[in-house]
């Protein structure tokens, strides 16, 4: 068996965090579950769940939530390192537009981990959204 990396156990560690956050999840329009664990750059760990609501525009998506509770938890100064964001359908699922925007708020060096077609994938988020937009 392969030496595990400290990187790659703490991408495993996110990616069970985030599956465990999943089964939280309040879905029943889509029936999409999705979860999320971002990893602060001082070590805490925080998750979310998608929560949505008949009036479908309102749902917040799971990115977002972990990101609003460690806010709410830790208040407004850390920054995230990395967050993993899964899903119970097995297909890729990188985070949304809106949700790319509040991870560059939090996050303007963080590494999203993301199932993808070919198994497990990373990207910087600079990748997933180039000139993020900031206030100053
Ligand atoms: N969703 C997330 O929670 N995160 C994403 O990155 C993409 C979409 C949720 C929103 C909605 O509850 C469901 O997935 C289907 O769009």
């Amino acid at each position: 068996m392969e030496k595990q990396t400290s990187a790659g156990l703490e991408r495993k560690r996110l990616l069970q965090t985030a599956r465990s956050a999943m089964k939280k999840a309040y879905a029943p329009y889509s029936r999409f579950r999705v979860g999320a664990a971002l990893l602060t750059t001082s070590g805490r760990i925080f998750s979310g769940c998608n929560v949505e609501n008949a009036s479908y525009g309102m749902t917040n998506c799971a990115e977002r939530t972990a990101i609003f509770s460690a806010v709410a938890q830790l208040g407004p100064k850390w920054k995230i390192r990395a967050i993993a964001v899964v899903n119970d359908h097995g297909v890729p699922c990188s985070p949304c537009g809106a949700c790319r925007q509040v991870i560059y708020e939090f996050g303007p060096d963080a590494v999203v981990f993301f199932p993808g077609k070919n198994g497990q994938q990373q990207a910087h988020i600079t990748e997933l959204l180039p000139e993020g937009f900031r206030l100053q």
